[in-house]
């Protein structure tokens, strides 16, 4: 496995979600966890864990069986779910770029031994394995996903603002929206109704973290250096939605 450039992977994904269910060499594992200790944070001061778990550790729920589960733990604090996107989506592409298959999996929940392997909160977690489907996309058109000018109302960043477009979200619901300039681009999710607010609240600022890995990305391939900062314009008229974060690009 290697650490290749994560970039193009963007336009191929694909949530994969029938595995072969032996697991993986050590020595694969050994370097997934290796590539675990170099993944970057959206909150620098926020504590995370990430743990490989073994199936028996799982309650899959109606999802079909993996032979490893990526687990994530969280510290609590503001930001922490828009956190574990960005950092998650990070181990998602090194899978899709590696030839493995993964996917984002709310549904599941841990057993006792599961959760006592971290004493920080479980947030989510991502099956990976060798694919038993095919894993990657060859045409954007094979992604179902808003158009451009549903989620944003910036002028001159398509090609940036595409690889956020496509990035994966629970249900597919897509509930991003970007707005600001080609210097500065600003995140928001639109505030979940009451009802679905109360059964699925914490996926979109984890959806929108994922976006904003997607977005780092295609600023850097464009040649840009990135800076996030967190502070709401607040004067755009966004009543609806909730900020998450800003992307600087110089
Ligand atoms: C936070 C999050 C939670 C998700 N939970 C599940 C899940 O529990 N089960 C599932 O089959 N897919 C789940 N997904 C995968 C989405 O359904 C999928 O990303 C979306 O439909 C887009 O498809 P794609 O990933 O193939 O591009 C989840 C995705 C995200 C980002």
């Amino acid at each position: 496995m290697q650490e290749k450039d994560l970039y193009p992977i963007i336009f191929q994904r694909k949530s994969i979600r029938k595995y072969d269910l032996d697991p993986l060499d050590e020595d694969i594992l050994k370097e997934i966890k290796d590539y675990l200790q170099t993944l970057k944070p959206l909150h620098k001061d926020i504590k995370i864990e990430f743990k490989i778990l073994s199936p028996n550790a799982v309650i899959r729920r109606a999802m079909r069986k993996a032979p490893h589960y990526m687990a994530v733990f969280s510290e609590v604090k503001e930001g922490y779910l828009s956190n574990v996107g960005y950092m998650l989506q990070q181990m998602d592409l090194f899978f899709s770029a590696n030839g493995l298959g993964s996917c984002w999996q709310g549904i599941p929940a841990l057993k006792k031994e599961g959760l006592a392997s971290s004493r920080l909160k479980f947030i989510i977690l991502m099956p990976f394995g060798k694919p038993q489907e095919i894993l990657h996309r060859t045409k954007t058109s094979q992604f179902k996903r808003k158009s451009l000018q549903e989620i944003s109302d910036i002028k001159g960043a398509d090609d940036l603002l595409e690889t956020a477009r496509l990035a994966p979200s629970a249900r597919n619901a897509q509930e991003w929206f970007f707005t600001g300039n080609e210097h500065l681009i600003h995140a928001y999710y639109r505030k979940p109704s009451f009802i679905s607010g109360f059964l699925i609240k914490k996926y979109p600022p984890m959806d929108v973290g994922i976006s904003l890995y997607h977005l780092k990305l295609g600023a850097e391939h464009f040649g840009k250096e990135t800076e996030f900062i967190f502070d709401n314009p607040e004067d755009n008229n966004l009543n609806d939605y909730e900020y998450v974060a800003s992307l600087r690009l110089t």
